[in-house]
């Protein structure tokens, strides 16, 4: 990180540097081709009207001399013939024949300027040549300049110089603080794989100090958010298979025990005959166990599989099988249930299953002679039903874990009546799936109150 830091410091300064000395050098040229053309322009007249007179060559080289001082510049005055008739570097070429594209172009009526390299003197030159004119005739002669470009080489020596020591110092300064915050960064995230990697053996006891607000920070409070649940996952896991191990050893050792009855001792038929009747009743207690199982495994499964469907049709089909089962037990068995309830995209395995096990409960639990109830209503943002009983209640400090798995209130009442206690844990799994909610009220030895919700928007 530090080093993709310093170089993009490195690229910036360097393209800021490139950009600032190539503006630098055209504004410096500019400036200077323009101070020599205002000259030039000033001074073209009189000493065109010079030769026009023939001015003395002397005063004309003197008069090149002074300006050439002013300006910094060499000054060459030349006639129509290309002829030096002034130069400020002590009358030098006066006499001789000067002839450069600048001149040509000057004798054309134009300006001529370049800018070469002096292998001389190793500077870059500036030449420029001004048209001399007399009156309305073009290419009387030229004034010549010849400047040295040298200061501004100076100039920008001393710009790259300064970029340098600037570059030098955003790098020192990129190069620390980029240290600083690599380490500030890079040590949580040590922190975090070594946790991750210690989770991933199997310790799922970590939780990393929460020590900044940011990106990071967030990252460690996940982290141990996620590394929490693991562990309660894991502890519900334990749990459960202690609990499933402990439901499935109960019937197994009646089973066992009334097996090796059979094998080890004489029995006239009719008691053995009521052994394997224990054995029977056993083991399809182990069926149920084990089916109750598979559902809870396979519930995302089954709940997945909607269709859209009336709902008057799945509450039918459990009514047709509970109110016979409620008629044999001499229960009384209200129902209010509206016809053309709405259709709902639900899975009706699933949607029976609920209210089963909630009416097969209030069966149950309840003695002959009491009612049950099947309400259901449409309220205004869920369909709610409720199934009311008048049987054994459930005490008030137990309703919390009602719902649990395994959870039987009179274990072995619950066990006799042939329930394994994942009924209720199923329905909420199932109804909390569909974005509903379940629930109880109930009052010991006066009867419950059994309610699950589907919310409207699946209708
Ligand atoms: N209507 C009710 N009246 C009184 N107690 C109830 C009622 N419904 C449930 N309970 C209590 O809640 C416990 C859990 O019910 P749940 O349906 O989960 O299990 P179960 O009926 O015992 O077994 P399963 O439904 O798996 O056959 C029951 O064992 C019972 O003690
Ligand atoms: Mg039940």
């Amino acid at each position: 990180m530090t080093v993709t830091y310093l170089l993009l410091v490195a690229a910036v300064m360097m393209l800021t540097g490139f950009i600032v000395m190539n503006e630098l050098e055209d504004y410096h040229l500019a400036v200077k081709q323009e101070n020599l053309e205002r000259t030039g322009k000033l001074l073209a007249p009189f000493i065109s009207s010079q030769i026009h007179t023939g001015a003395d060559p002397y005063r004309l080289n003197n008069v090149a001399v002074d300006f050439a001082r002013q300006i910094n510049a060499r000054v060459i005055f030349l006639d129509e013939g290309r002829i030096v008739i002034g130069d400020s570097r002590d009358g030098e070429l006066l006499g001789q024949v000067l002839s450069s594209p600048e001149v040509e172009e000057a004798l054309q009526g134009r300006t001529g300027r370049s800018v070469r390299h002096s292998r001389l003197t190793r500077q870059q030159v500036l030449q420029m040549a001004i048209p001399l004119a007399n009156g309305q005739k073009k290419g009387q002669g030229a004034i010549f300049f010849s400047a040295s470009l040298n200061p501004l080489d100076e100039t920008l020596a001393a710009v790259r110089g300064f970029f340098v020591l600037a570059t030098l110092f955003a790098m020192t300064l990129t190069a620390g603080l980029g240290a600083v915050f690599a380490h500030h960064l890079s040590g949580p995230v040590k922190e975090l794989t070594a946790a991750a990697q210690r989770m991933a053996a199997g310790k799922l006891d970590q939780k990393i100090p929460v020590t900044s607000r940011d990106e990071i920070g967030e990252l460690a409070a996940q982290f141990n958010i996620m590394a929490d649940s693991l562990r309660e996952t894991k502890k519900r896991l334990t749990r459960f298979v202690a609990d499933v191990s402990h439901e499935l050893r109960t019937p197994l050792a009646s089973i066992h025990v009334c097996l090796q009855s059979l094998q080890h001792y004489e029995m006239k038929p009719e008691e053995q005959r009521e052994f394997l009747q224990d054995i029977n009743q056993e083991t399809q207690r182990l069926i149920y166990l084990v089916e109750d199982l598979l559902d809870l495994t396979r519930r995302e499964e089954v709940a997945d599989k909607r269709v859209i469907i009336p709902l008057n049709l799945p509450i039918n089909e459990v009514l047709n099988v509970t109110i016979p089962r409620a008629a044999r037990k001499e229960l009384k068995f209200f129902t209010q249930v509206p016809e053309n309830l709405p259709s709902f995209n639900i899975s009706p395995d699933a949607f029976k299953r609920v209210l089963f096990n909630i009416l097969d409960n209030a069966i149950k639990f309840t003695q002959s002679g009491g009612w049950l109830k099947l309400s259901v209503e449409l309220c205004e943002k869920d369909l709610r039903i409720t199934v009311q009983d008048t049987g054994c209640g459930i005490p008030q400090e137990e309703l919390p874990f009602i719902f649990e798995r395994f959870y039987r209130v009179d274990q072995a009442r619950s066990r006799d009546l042939g329930g394994t206690g994942l009924g209720l844990a199923i329905c909420k799994e199932i109804v909390e799936l569909y974005g509903g909610t379940i629930g109880v009220e109930s009052r010991e030895a006066e009867g419950s109150i059994f309610y699950f919700t589907l919310p409207l928007s699946s209708a």
